[in-house]
Protein backbone atom coordinates (compact mmCIF):
# COMPACT_ATOMS: atom_id res chain seq x y z
CA UNK A 1 0.00 0.00 0.00
CA UNK A 2 1.50 3.59 -0.69
CA UNK A 3 0.96 5.01 2.99
CA UNK A 4 0.34 8.68 2.71
CA UNK A 5 -2.56 8.58 0.05
CA UNK A 6 -4.79 5.81 2.10
CA UNK A 7 -6.01 8.48 4.22
CA UNK A 8 -6.06 10.92 1.30
CA UNK A 9 -8.38 8.79 -0.70
CA UNK A 10 -10.46 7.86 2.16
CA UNK A 11 -11.47 12.07 1.85
CA UNK A 12 -13.22 10.78 -1.38
CA UNK A 13 -13.16 13.73 -3.55
CA UNK A 14 -16.21 13.92 -5.77
CA UNK A 15 -15.65 16.36 -8.28
CA UNK A 16 -14.28 16.79 -11.99
CA UNK A 17 -11.65 19.00 -13.04
CA UNK A 18 -10.82 22.03 -11.86
CA UNK A 19 -9.61 20.79 -8.33
CA UNK A 20 -11.10 21.50 -5.35
CA UNK A 21 -9.14 24.38 -2.96
CA UNK A 22 -6.53 21.94 -1.43
CA UNK A 23 -5.13 18.50 -1.72
CA UNK A 24 -6.63 17.29 1.40
CA UNK A 25 -10.10 16.89 -0.60
CA UNK A 26 -8.81 14.43 -3.01
CA UNK A 27 -9.70 10.85 -3.65
CA UNK A 28 -5.97 10.68 -5.04
CA UNK A 29 -5.04 7.70 -6.74
CA UNK A 30 -1.21 6.96 -7.02
CA UNK A 31 -1.51 7.37 -10.51
CA UNK A 32 1.29 4.81 -10.42
CA UNK A 33 1.78 5.30 -14.12
CA UNK A 34 2.81 8.62 -13.48
CA UNK A 35 5.76 7.73 -10.86
CA UNK A 36 6.93 5.61 -13.67
CA UNK A 37 6.68 8.13 -16.22
CA UNK A 38 10.48 9.64 -17.31
CA UNK A 39 10.39 13.43 -17.08
CA UNK A 40 13.46 14.13 -19.07
CA UNK A 41 13.42 17.89 -19.01
CA UNK A 42 11.29 21.06 -18.31
CA UNK A 43 8.97 21.64 -21.43
CA UNK A 44 8.91 24.74 -22.55
CA UNK A 45 7.17 27.32 -24.94
CA UNK A 46 6.35 25.57 -27.88
CA UNK A 47 6.06 21.83 -26.35
CA UNK A 48 3.87 23.73 -23.16
CA UNK A 49 1.31 24.82 -26.17
CA UNK A 50 1.23 21.28 -27.52
CA UNK A 51 1.08 19.64 -23.72
CA UNK A 52 -2.15 22.52 -23.65
CA UNK A 53 -3.24 20.94 -26.80
CA UNK A 54 -3.21 17.79 -26.19
CA UNK A 55 -4.63 18.13 -22.52
CA UNK A 56 -7.73 19.95 -24.14
CA UNK A 57 -8.26 17.66 -27.19
CA UNK A 58 -8.15 14.76 -24.66
CA UNK A 59 -10.97 16.18 -21.72
CA UNK A 60 -13.71 13.79 -22.46
CA UNK A 61 -11.35 11.26 -21.62
CA UNK A 62 -10.02 13.03 -18.42
CA UNK A 63 -13.71 13.44 -17.57
CA UNK A 64 -14.06 9.03 -17.48
CA UNK A 65 -11.20 9.19 -14.83
CA UNK A 66 -11.68 12.46 -12.74
CA UNK A 67 -12.69 10.42 -10.12
CA UNK A 68 -9.67 8.46 -9.35
CA UNK A 69 -6.98 10.80 -11.49
CA UNK A 70 -5.95 14.43 -10.35
CA UNK A 71 -6.25 17.46 -13.03
CA UNK A 72 -2.48 17.98 -12.30
CA UNK A 73 -1.71 14.53 -13.08
CA UNK A 74 -3.67 14.49 -16.35
CA UNK A 75 -0.75 16.50 -18.67
CA UNK A 76 1.60 14.00 -17.80
CA UNK A 77 -1.01 11.32 -19.55
CA UNK A 78 -2.59 13.40 -22.56
CA UNK A 79 -0.07 13.50 -24.61
CA UNK A 80 0.40 9.74 -24.85
CA UNK A 81 -3.01 8.77 -25.26
CA UNK A 82 -3.53 10.76 -27.98
CA UNK A 83 -0.25 9.51 -29.40
CA UNK A 84 -1.88 5.52 -28.25
CA UNK A 85 -5.24 6.18 -30.15
CA UNK A 86 -3.60 7.14 -33.61
CA UNK A 87 -0.89 4.40 -33.73
CA UNK A 88 -3.72 1.52 -32.94
CA UNK A 89 -5.66 2.74 -35.72
CA UNK A 90 -2.26 2.63 -38.08
CA UNK A 91 -1.26 -0.78 -36.96
CA UNK A 92 -5.02 -1.84 -36.60
CA UNK A 93 -4.42 -2.85 -33.33
CA UNK A 94 -6.03 -3.63 -30.33
CA UNK A 95 -5.15 -3.25 -26.41
CA UNK A 96 -6.16 -6.32 -23.96
CA UNK A 97 -6.84 -4.58 -20.55
CA UNK A 98 -6.08 -6.34 -17.50
CA UNK A 99 -8.55 -4.93 -14.26
CA UNK A 100 -5.48 -4.12 -12.40
CA UNK A 101 -4.42 -1.46 -15.33
CA UNK A 102 -3.86 1.98 -13.54
CA UNK A 103 -7.22 3.87 -14.89
CA UNK A 104 -5.59 5.68 -17.69
CA UNK A 105 -4.85 2.76 -19.29
CA UNK A 106 -7.66 0.71 -17.96
CA UNK A 107 -10.61 3.68 -18.99
CA UNK A 108 -8.88 5.55 -22.10
CA UNK A 109 -6.96 3.64 -24.62
CA UNK A 110 -8.05 -0.40 -24.01
CA UNK A 111 -10.53 -1.83 -26.09
CA UNK A 112 -11.70 -4.79 -24.21
CA UNK A 113 -11.02 -5.16 -20.59
CA UNK A 114 -11.65 -7.81 -18.19
CA UNK A 115 -10.83 -10.86 -15.69
CA UNK A 116 -8.33 -13.47 -17.17
CA UNK A 117 -11.06 -15.35 -18.56
CA UNK A 118 -12.89 -12.65 -20.44
CA UNK A 119 -9.13 -11.58 -21.39
CA UNK A 120 -8.67 -15.10 -23.01
CA UNK A 121 -12.42 -15.35 -24.27
CA UNK A 122 -11.72 -11.68 -25.80
CA UNK A 123 -8.55 -12.54 -27.11
CA UNK A 124 -9.52 -16.03 -29.30
CA UNK A 125 -12.08 -13.41 -31.21
CA UNK A 126 -9.68 -10.31 -32.02
CA UNK A 127 -9.87 -9.58 -35.71
CA UNK A 128 -7.03 -6.76 -35.92
CA UNK A 129 -3.81 -7.85 -37.03
CA UNK A 130 -2.09 -6.80 -33.28
CA UNK A 131 -3.13 -7.50 -29.93
CA UNK A 132 -1.08 -5.59 -27.23
CA UNK A 133 -1.34 -6.98 -23.61
CA UNK A 134 -1.34 -4.40 -21.12
CA UNK A 135 -1.11 -7.22 -18.40
CA UNK A 136 1.20 -9.80 -17.64
CA UNK A 137 3.35 -12.31 -20.06
CA UNK A 138 1.41 -15.24 -19.22
CA UNK A 139 -1.82 -13.36 -20.02
CA UNK A 140 -0.03 -12.22 -23.81
CA UNK A 141 1.14 -16.18 -24.08
CA UNK A 142 -2.58 -16.95 -23.42
CA UNK A 143 -3.72 -14.56 -25.94
CA UNK A 144 -0.78 -15.89 -28.21
CA UNK A 145 -2.06 -19.42 -28.33
CA UNK A 146 -5.90 -18.96 -28.54
CA UNK A 147 -5.02 -16.56 -31.51
CA UNK A 148 -1.56 -17.76 -33.11
CA UNK A 149 -1.65 -15.85 -36.81
CA UNK A 150 -1.87 -12.40 -34.97
CA UNK A 151 0.96 -10.30 -33.27
CA UNK A 152 1.17 -10.13 -29.77
CA UNK A 153 2.98 -7.70 -27.77
CA UNK A 154 3.86 -6.93 -24.27
CA UNK A 155 5.06 -3.59 -23.09
CA UNK A 156 7.62 -4.90 -20.87
CA UNK A 157 8.95 -8.66 -20.93
CA UNK A 158 9.83 -8.21 -16.97
CA UNK A 159 5.96 -8.53 -15.96
CA UNK A 160 6.17 -11.58 -14.89
CA UNK A 161 3.78 -13.72 -12.22
CA UNK A 162 5.16 -15.21 -8.48
CA UNK A 163 2.46 -17.56 -9.01
CA UNK A 164 4.13 -18.32 -13.09
CA UNK A 165 7.17 -18.25 -11.69
CA UNK A 166 6.96 -20.77 -8.63
CA UNK A 167 6.58 -23.94 -10.81
CA UNK A 168 8.22 -25.42 -14.32
CA UNK A 169 7.41 -28.17 -16.78
CA UNK A 170 9.87 -30.57 -14.89
CA UNK A 171 7.60 -30.04 -11.30
CA UNK A 172 5.21 -31.13 -13.16
CA UNK A 173 6.35 -33.94 -14.83
CA UNK A 174 7.30 -35.14 -10.83
CA UNK A 175 3.64 -34.52 -9.32
CA UNK A 176 2.68 -36.88 -12.19
CA UNK A 177 4.76 -39.26 -11.09
CA UNK A 178 3.87 -38.69 -7.44
CA UNK A 179 0.40 -38.76 -8.10
CA UNK A 180 -0.34 -41.04 -10.85
CA UNK A 181 -3.36 -40.82 -12.87
CA UNK A 182 -4.84 -37.50 -10.89
CA UNK A 183 -5.43 -35.24 -13.81
CA UNK A 184 -3.82 -31.95 -13.64
CA UNK A 185 -5.26 -28.51 -13.58
CA UNK A 186 -3.31 -25.45 -14.04
CA UNK A 187 -3.89 -21.98 -13.15
CA UNK A 188 -3.79 -19.95 -16.15
CA UNK A 189 -1.46 -18.25 -14.17
CA UNK A 190 1.56 -20.25 -15.62
CA UNK A 191 4.17 -20.53 -18.37
CA UNK A 192 2.94 -22.10 -21.74
CA UNK A 193 5.55 -24.75 -21.05
CA UNK A 194 3.60 -25.56 -17.70
CA UNK A 195 0.13 -25.52 -19.18
CA UNK A 196 1.29 -28.07 -21.74
CA UNK A 197 2.31 -30.34 -18.91
CA UNK A 198 -1.35 -30.16 -17.87
CA UNK A 199 -4.69 -31.86 -18.70
CA UNK A 200 -6.79 -28.40 -18.22
CA UNK A 201 -6.01 -24.92 -17.25
CA UNK A 202 -8.70 -22.75 -15.00
CA UNK A 203 -9.22 -19.41 -14.05
CA UNK A 204 -10.10 -17.55 -10.69
CA UNK A 205 -13.38 -17.42 -12.22
CA UNK A 206 -14.02 -21.19 -12.92
CA UNK A 207 -11.31 -22.86 -10.99
CA UNK A 208 -14.35 -25.34 -8.70
CA UNK A 209 -16.41 -26.02 -12.03
CA UNK A 210 -13.04 -27.41 -13.81
CA UNK A 211 -12.01 -29.23 -10.93
CA UNK A 212 -15.78 -31.06 -10.75
CA UNK A 213 -15.61 -31.28 -14.47
CA UNK A 214 -13.21 -33.97 -14.87
CA UNK A 215 -14.99 -36.13 -12.69
CA UNK A 216 -12.39 -37.79 -11.27
CA UNK A 217 -12.09 -38.26 -7.14
CA UNK A 218 -8.50 -36.13 -7.10
CA UNK A 219 -7.14 -33.33 -8.63
CA UNK A 220 -3.60 -31.59 -8.87
CA UNK A 221 -4.67 -28.27 -8.72
CA UNK A 222 -1.04 -26.04 -9.91
CA UNK A 223 0.41 -23.77 -9.12
CA UNK A 224 -1.44 -21.50 -6.32
CA UNK A 225 -1.79 -23.31 -2.66
CA UNK A 226 -4.52 -20.95 -1.84
CA UNK A 227 -6.53 -21.05 -4.39
CA UNK A 228 -6.12 -24.71 -4.71
CA UNK A 229 -7.01 -24.88 -1.04
CA UNK A 230 -10.31 -22.55 -1.01
CA UNK A 231 -11.40 -24.54 -3.93
CA UNK A 232 -11.05 -27.51 -1.87
CA UNK A 233 -12.92 -25.72 1.14
CA UNK A 234 -15.91 -26.00 -1.37
CA UNK A 235 -15.89 -29.30 -3.39
CA UNK A 236 -15.81 -33.41 -2.62
CA UNK A 237 -12.58 -33.85 -5.16
CA UNK A 238 -9.61 -33.84 -3.55
CA UNK A 239 -6.93 -31.23 -4.47
CA UNK A 240 -3.47 -31.98 -4.20
CA UNK A 241 -1.91 -28.46 -4.03
CA UNK A 242 1.52 -26.86 -5.37
CA UNK A 243 3.36 -24.53 -2.66
CA UNK A 244 2.95 -21.16 -4.90
CA UNK A 245 1.28 -18.15 -3.98
CA UNK A 246 0.96 -14.83 -5.32
CA UNK A 247 2.96 -12.19 -3.88
CA UNK A 248 0.23 -9.49 -3.51
CA UNK A 249 -2.81 -11.68 -2.29
CA UNK A 250 -0.94 -13.57 0.45
CA UNK A 251 -0.08 -10.33 2.29
CA UNK A 252 -3.90 -9.70 3.34
CA UNK A 253 -4.43 -11.59 6.69
CA UNK A 254 -7.50 -12.42 9.22
CA UNK A 255 -6.46 -9.78 11.32
CA UNK A 256 -6.57 -7.18 8.52
CA UNK A 257 -10.00 -8.30 7.70
CA UNK A 258 -11.17 -8.19 11.15
CA UNK A 259 -9.35 -4.88 11.64
CA UNK A 260 -11.66 -3.42 8.66
CA UNK A 261 -15.18 -4.58 10.25
CA UNK A 262 -13.91 -3.25 13.40
CA UNK A 263 -12.73 0.35 11.77
CA UNK A 264 -15.47 0.57 8.92
CA UNK A 265 -18.53 -0.63 10.63
CA UNK A 266 -20.78 -2.19 7.86
CA UNK A 267 -17.98 -2.43 5.14
CA UNK A 268 -19.09 -5.45 2.48
CA UNK A 269 -15.69 -7.23 2.21
CA UNK A 270 -14.63 -9.28 -0.91
CA UNK A 271 -11.98 -11.13 -1.36
CA UNK A 272 -9.85 -12.48 -4.24
CA UNK A 273 -9.56 -16.51 -4.34
CA UNK A 274 -5.13 -15.73 -4.49
CA UNK A 275 -5.88 -14.98 -0.50
CA UNK A 276 -4.78 -16.87 2.14
CA UNK A 277 -8.51 -19.28 2.99
CA UNK A 278 -8.07 -17.10 6.56
CA UNK A 279 -9.16 -14.32 4.86
CA UNK A 280 -11.31 -15.90 2.57
CA UNK A 281 -13.17 -17.32 5.68
CA UNK A 282 -14.02 -13.58 6.82
CA UNK A 283 -14.59 -11.98 4.24
CA UNK A 284 -18.65 -11.46 3.03
CA UNK A 285 -17.62 -12.77 -0.98
CA UNK A 286 -14.90 -14.68 -3.23
CA UNK A 287 -14.49 -14.31 -6.74
CA UNK A 288 -12.47 -13.30 -9.76
CA UNK A 289 -11.86 -9.55 -10.76
CA UNK A 290 -14.41 -9.64 -12.98
CA UNK A 291 -16.72 -11.14 -10.35
CA UNK A 292 -15.70 -8.81 -7.55
CA UNK A 293 -16.42 -5.65 -10.37
CA UNK A 294 -20.07 -7.40 -10.93
CA UNK A 295 -20.92 -7.49 -7.20
CA UNK A 296 -20.29 -4.29 -6.80
CA UNK A 297 -22.22 -3.27 -10.12
CA UNK A 298 -24.58 -5.73 -8.79
CA UNK A 299 -24.89 -4.98 -5.00
CA UNK A 300 -24.59 -1.88 -4.38
CA UNK A 301 -22.89 -1.93 -1.17
CA UNK A 302 -22.55 1.78 0.73
CA UNK A 303 -19.15 0.95 1.17
CA UNK A 304 -17.16 -1.60 -0.20
CA UNK A 305 -13.34 -2.75 0.26
CA UNK A 306 -11.76 -5.07 -2.51
CA UNK A 307 -8.91 -7.50 -0.81
CA UNK A 308 -7.08 -7.50 -3.90
CA UNK A 309 -4.84 -5.17 -6.56
CA UNK A 310 -4.64 -1.13 -5.50
CA UNK A 311 -5.71 -0.32 -9.31
CA UNK A 312 -8.98 -2.65 -9.01
CA UNK A 313 -10.76 -0.17 -6.97
CA UNK A 314 -9.98 2.90 -8.95
CA UNK A 315 -10.95 1.41 -12.17
CA UNK A 316 -14.57 -0.20 -10.23
CA UNK A 317 -14.97 3.08 -8.21
CA UNK A 318 -15.12 5.47 -12.01
CA UNK A 319 -18.36 3.88 -12.37
CA UNK A 320 -19.77 4.12 -9.46
CA UNK A 321 -19.88 7.27 -7.58
CA UNK A 322 -22.04 6.77 -4.65
CA UNK A 323 -20.08 3.60 -3.45
CA UNK A 324 -17.73 4.35 -0.85
CA UNK A 325 -14.21 2.75 -1.54
CA UNK A 326 -11.92 1.72 1.55
CA UNK A 327 -8.62 0.97 -0.13
CA UNK A 328 -6.41 -1.18 1.91
CA UNK A 329 -5.24 -2.74 -1.43
CA UNK A 330 -1.19 -4.02 -2.45
CA UNK A 331 0.69 -3.46 -5.24
CA UNK A 332 1.46 -6.02 -8.00
CA UNK A 333 4.89 -4.51 -9.30
CA UNK A 334 4.56 -6.90 -12.85
CA UNK A 335 1.24 -5.51 -13.25
CA UNK A 336 2.69 -1.84 -12.79
CA UNK A 337 5.36 -2.62 -15.41
CA UNK A 338 2.82 -1.40 -17.98
CA UNK A 339 2.68 1.74 -18.65
CA UNK A 340 1.17 4.57 -21.09
CA UNK A 341 4.75 5.40 -21.89
CA UNK A 342 6.04 1.49 -22.63
CA UNK A 343 2.28 0.86 -24.51
CA UNK A 344 3.20 3.21 -26.71
CA UNK A 345 6.57 2.30 -27.79
CA UNK A 346 5.28 -1.14 -27.81
CA UNK A 347 3.45 0.14 -30.52
CA UNK A 348 5.87 2.48 -32.49
CA UNK A 349 8.35 -0.07 -32.51
CA UNK A 350 5.83 -3.39 -32.61
CA UNK A 351 7.91 -4.86 -29.47
CA UNK A 352 7.87 -7.22 -27.24
CA UNK A 353 6.52 -9.96 -29.22
CA UNK A 354 5.59 -12.75 -27.75
CA UNK A 355 6.51 -16.09 -29.52
CA UNK A 356 5.96 -19.92 -28.08
CA UNK A 357 7.52 -22.86 -29.59
CA UNK A 358 5.19 -24.20 -31.98
CA UNK A 359 5.41 -27.70 -30.41
CA UNK A 360 4.78 -26.21 -26.49
CA UNK A 361 2.11 -24.31 -27.76
CA UNK A 362 0.21 -26.83 -29.68
CA UNK A 363 0.15 -28.78 -26.09
CA UNK A 364 -0.27 -25.51 -24.10
CA UNK A 365 -3.47 -24.35 -26.26
CA UNK A 366 -5.01 -27.65 -26.13
CA UNK A 367 -5.03 -27.34 -21.72
CA UNK A 368 -6.56 -23.91 -22.43
CA UNK A 369 -8.98 -24.80 -25.10
CA UNK A 370 -10.45 -27.58 -22.59
CA UNK A 371 -11.24 -25.08 -19.90
CA UNK A 372 -13.32 -22.53 -22.65
CA UNK A 373 -15.35 -26.12 -23.75
CA UNK A 374 -16.25 -26.71 -20.29
CA UNK A 375 -19.94 -25.00 -19.87
P1 LIG B 1 -8.35 -12.62 -12.41
O1 LIG B 1 -8.40 -13.70 -13.42
O2 LIG B 1 -9.33 -12.77 -11.30
O3 LIG B 1 -8.44 -11.27 -13.07
O4 LIG B 1 -6.94 -12.71 -11.67
C1 LIG B 1 -5.73 -12.56 -12.32
C2 LIG B 1 -4.65 -12.26 -11.40
O5 LIG B 1 -3.51 -12.21 -11.76
C3 LIG B 1 -5.04 -12.02 -10.02
O6 LIG B 1 -3.94 -11.77 -9.27
FE1 LIG C 1 0.64 -12.66 -10.39
FE2 LIG C 1 -0.36 -11.86 -8.08
FE3 LIG C 1 0.49 -10.05 -9.82
FE4 LIG C 1 -1.76 -11.45 -10.30
S1 LIG C 1 -1.41 -9.98 -8.68
S2 LIG C 1 -0.08 -11.06 -11.74
S3 LIG C 1 -1.20 -13.42 -9.40
S4 LIG C 1 1.77 -11.59 -8.78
Amino acid sequence: MLPDQTAQRRNGWQGTAPAPVGLDNFMLTPSISAYNAHIEHIPQGREIMSAAASVARTAPLYQRVSRVIPPIEWPVFADDIEAILELKRRRNAVILGHNYMTPEIFHCVADITGDSLALAREAMKVDADVIVLAGVHFMAETAKLLNPTKTVLIPDTRAGCSLAASITAADVRLMRQRYPGAPVVTYVNSSAEVKAESDICCTSANAKKIVESLGTPEVIMLPDEYLAKNVAAQTSVKIIAWAGHCEVHERFTGAEVRALRRDYPGVTILAHPECPPEVIAEADYTGSTADMSGFVAREQPGRVVLLTECSMADNVAVNHPQVDFVRPCNLCPHMKRITLGNIRLALEEMKHEVTIDPAVAMRARRAVERMLEVK
